[in-house]
């Protein structure tokens, strides 16, 4: 049985195949309605979602199976002081599957410990986001047909996006990938990712200006400052609009950039910008259903 705790439990071999498996659904979706008949998925969401939840209940609908869950730690029984270990014993009685989102880093890895069935970390804290990843890699190589050869552009709230840390973490493994990371001082990318660079000799610059850095991008990620794990309301109120991507930035990038963002958008992307056809994150969002129907197969060993 496996789980899905990082975006690198699964090799970069196993993710083209993943990656081909949810082109293939994408492309035949009649083909796959029925085939988790009779199989439930749980989703165990302990702090708030729209995407994530959705888009695993959708992909798991879509898939023939049902659906159960709860999608706030309040409406749980951790509200009356159970571990997630005594949660996922119990879920493994209920269901074939568990997608668990959890504030607190590692929760789903303990989880998967106790657990009789597949877990997938849907979101743990500041640390890891491995399915955004996989619809992440998922959107490039289907836009730009290579996961190789680019300068990537991360931008926004680098310290606290969990997004951020699992897609470096993915990208490193592909050959020719350059980092620009743009944030502000307080938002830096953590010292744990940039010492990972530097040990793997992979070329990384970091920097405040997002304009200055725009023509050298073939992907721009941007991303929301995460409100909820500031300490302190008054830096989240001072860097909350530190960065807005308009029109007149969009006119000094490269023709065939690629803009994506994982979602939500508070205001660091402007609305005008969403007709400019290198504005991809509304396609990544359709791309996270196949990614994850996919997943889901593999997991339940369907493919
Ligand atoms: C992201 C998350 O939860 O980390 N959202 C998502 O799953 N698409 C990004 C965010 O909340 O900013």
């Amino acid at each position: 049985m496996r789980h899905l705790m990082s975006p690198l439990d699964f090799s970069t071999k196993e993710l083209e195949k993943l990656f081909d498996l949810a082109n293939d659904i994408e492309k035949n979706p009649k083909k796959y309605e029925h085939i988790c008949e009779g199989r439930i998925l749980a989703t165990c969401f302990y702090e708030p979602s729209t995407r994530t939840r959705l888009s695993f209940e959708s992909a798991m609908t879509r898939l023939g199976g049902k659906v159960i869950g709860f999608s706030d730690a309040a409406s749980s029984s951790a509200s009356k002081g159970e571990s997630v270990s005594d949660t996922i014993r119990i879920i493994s009685c209920y269901a074939d599957i568990c997608a668990m989102r959890h504030p607190k880093e590692g929760a789903p890895m303990v989880a998967s410990e106790k657990s009789r069935i597949p877990v997938i970390n849907a979101g743990d804290g500041g640390h890891q986001h491995p399915t955004q990843t996989l619809t992440d890699l998922l959107t490039i190589r289907s836009l730009k047909g290579k996961l190789d050869n680019f300068t990537i552009g991360l931008c926004g709230d680098l310290k606290f996006g969990r997004t951020v840390h699992s897609l470096i973490n993915a990208l490193v493994r592909y050959s020719n990938i350059r980092f620009i990371f743009i944030s502000p001082e307080e938002l830096k990318v953590p010292d744990y990712i940039t010492d990972m660079l530097t040990e793997k000799q992979i070329p990384y610059e970091e920097v405040i200006r997002l304009e200055d850095v725009m023509p050298h991008l073939d992907i721009l990620y941007m991303t929301r400052v995460q409100k909820e794990r500031f300490f302190n309301e008054e830096d989240y109120v001072r860097l909350k609009d530190f960065y807005i991507l308009d029109t007149t930035k969009m006119a000094l990038a490269k023709k065939d950039m690629l803009v994506l963002h994982p979602l939500p958008r508070v205001n660091e992307i402007s609305v005008e910008v969403d007709e400019d056809p290198r504005a991809a994150y509304f396609k990544q969002a359709q791309y996270g259903v196949y990614v994850r129907m996919a997943l889901i197969l593999t997991l339940l060993e369907l493919v």
